[in-house]
């Protein structure tokens, strides 16, 4: 048995959820963009316009339905949960889609670094929840890390690894662990680049150089964690640190000053940088 995905329900409508709702509309996917506020959603909607070819805009349009009921989800199947990264609030929402959406209707989840078992324990059915992790911004960027919980079938991941590759996305299939495969990988490469700083082995632009010129990473890794944003960093150094016990993830003390001076990256203007 194969369910074929028709319609897709976005829970969220945030940098990620329109821009996933982007994604899956450009591939003609019809969407329910569902968020708290009509203005929320009203603002998410001209966001994607103005991301978005002028001569594509009616197709995607034509295919967004925005809503603040839950109910609109009922048909849909595929559900992506794209709300803030907060584990109570995302389990909040997972009760609620228990109620409404179909019983074969697969949930995923967007979050950056909660773990899918953990998350799954709100799911009725927990075979039909993964993870799907998007990159910012999902247009964009190739990559869907696809993270498959304890519980998750095989038929789920089938299902999600199939969808990422229509809508033209390059999955990757990784096991539930503290910052998956991407965050692990990206915070050792930041957490060093921030030592090397602090221990004044070289200076933020000469760092920045050798990763841009010596291993031709489009920007360096200071300079990443200007663009992610300090505080995102500083939350997501903290989880791993803690989760897996390696000092690599402990957030530097230049990185937790700038945070408490309201210095996070290029969002306020100044981080490492001033912008
Ligand atoms: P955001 O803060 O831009 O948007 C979150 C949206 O969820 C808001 O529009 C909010 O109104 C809505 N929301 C909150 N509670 C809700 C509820 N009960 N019902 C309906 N809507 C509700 O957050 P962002 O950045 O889009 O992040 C969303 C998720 O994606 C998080 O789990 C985050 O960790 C993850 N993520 C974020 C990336 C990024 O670069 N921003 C990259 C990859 C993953």
């Amino acid at each position: 048995m194969h369910i074929k995905i028709k319609k897709v329900g976005i829970v969220g409508s945030g940098t990620m959820g329109r821009g996933i709702a982007q994604v899956f509309a450009l591939f003609d996917y019809p969407v329910i963009l569902v968020d708290k506020e009509e203005t929320i959603l009203q603002e998410a909607l001209n966001k994607v316009r103005s991301h978005t070819e002028p001569e594509l805009w009616d197709k995607v349009s034509g295919h967004i339905e925005t809503s603040t009921n839950f109910e609109k989800i009922k048909d849909c199947d595929l559900i992506i949960e794209a709300v803030f990264e907060n584990m109570d609030v995302k389990k909040e929402i997972f009760v609620a889609l228990n109620k409404v959406c179909k019983n074969d209707a697969i949930i995923a989840t967007n979050t950056s670094g909660f773990s899918i078992n953990k998350l799954a324990e709100a799911v009725e059915n927990p075979s039909r929840f993964i993870g799907m992790h998007f990159m910012n911004p999902p247009k964009v960027i190739k990559l869907i890390e696809i993270i498959k919980g304890k519980k998750t079938s095989g038929k789920t991941l089938k299902i999600i690894t199939d969808i990422s590759k229509k809508i033209e996305k390059t999955p990757a299939v990784v096991n539930d662990s503290p910052g998956f495969v991407s965050n692990r990988l990206l915070f050792a490469l930041i957490g060093e680049a921030l030592q090397l700083l602090e221990k004044g082995v070289a200076d933020k632009e000469d760092i920045d150089t050798v990763m841009k010129h010596g291993m031709n990473h489009p920007m360096g890794p200071i300079e990443l964690a200007d663009f992610i944003g300090l505080d995102i960093c500083q939350n997501i150094m903290i989880y791993l640190h803690e989760s897996l016990g390696e000092d690599k993830y402990k957030p530097t003390e230049m990185l937790n000053y700038l945070v408490k001076e309201g210095k996070l990256g290029r969002k306020s203007g100044e981080g490492f940088y001033a912008y």
